[in-house]
């Protein structure tokens, strides 16, 4: 499963990337908005730290004028993925734009007959958002695993990139689903070290170390 970072935070990018944990990452306008940057710097700058798709989501609402926000976008590096939303302004857009030769994301995806759409109209990726499913009462993992069905049942090549991630335990089941991609702030990527039996286990051993007395340098 490749990892996708879901921020525009350009320090947190590059600490992760340095350990080779990121594949691409993901931006929204909230994202932007948290950084408190220009989308088309920031942007930049991320795709120049990462050699794998990097999402910049359009935000105009209607097919010309997201097809003219895409291109816009995809001028920024070549790893540009244009990130559109799931409404059928979103899909037309998506054509076109796959059509082109750029990687779109499809966002904002809450159901599997969304999905279904999203990769007949090309998309790259599509985006489930599993935590806001959750917290609706819903289980946003169905949603991942209802996808992995019926895109393999007919091999469309839309990578799933379960998204909206909130916990470990979402990192382990679209992992266990065969989500392609999972996009994740970076505690949670980080969290994914922790385990408390591993502290336990390393307090033992170096307080063991300590009574032998000796040194390794
Ligand atoms: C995905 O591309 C989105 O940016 C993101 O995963 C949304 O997550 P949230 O629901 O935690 O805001």
């Amino acid at each position: 499963m490749k990892f996708f970072v879901d921020t525009a935070d350009v320090d947190a990018i590059r600490e992760l990337n340095e350990l080779g944990m990121v594949d691409g990452v993901t931006t929204n306008p909230s994202l932007i908005l948290k950084s408190g940057r220009d989308i088309l710097e920031v942007t930049k700058e991320i795709c120049g730290i990462v050699a794998g798709p990097v999402s910049a989501e359009v935000v105009a609402t209607e097919a010309a004028a997201m097809i003219e926000e895409g291109r816009k976008l995809a001028q920024i590096a070549p790893n540009i993925a244009v990130k559109v939303p799931l409404t059928w302004d979103g899909l037309k857009a998506c054509k076109v734009l796959t059509g082109e030769g750029h990687m779109v994301n499809v966002t904002l995806c809450f159901s599997a007959a969304q999905a279904l759409l999203a990769a007949k109209a090309g998309a790259s990726f599509i985006s489930p958002f599993v935590g806001r499913l959750d917290d609706i009462n819903l289980d946003g993992m169905d949603l991942i695993a209802d996808i992995r069905t019926i895109y393999d049942n007919y091999g469309f090549g839309t990578e799933i990139l379960a998204a909206s991630i909130r916990s470990v335990n979402h990192m382990t089941e679209a992992a266990k689903i065969g989500a392609d991609v999972a996009t994740a702030p970076p505690d949670v990527l980080k969290k994914m070290a922790a385990h408390p039996l591993t502290e336990k286990g390393l307090a033992a051993f170096l307080a063991d170390w300590e009574k032998t007395g000796q040194k390794i340098l």
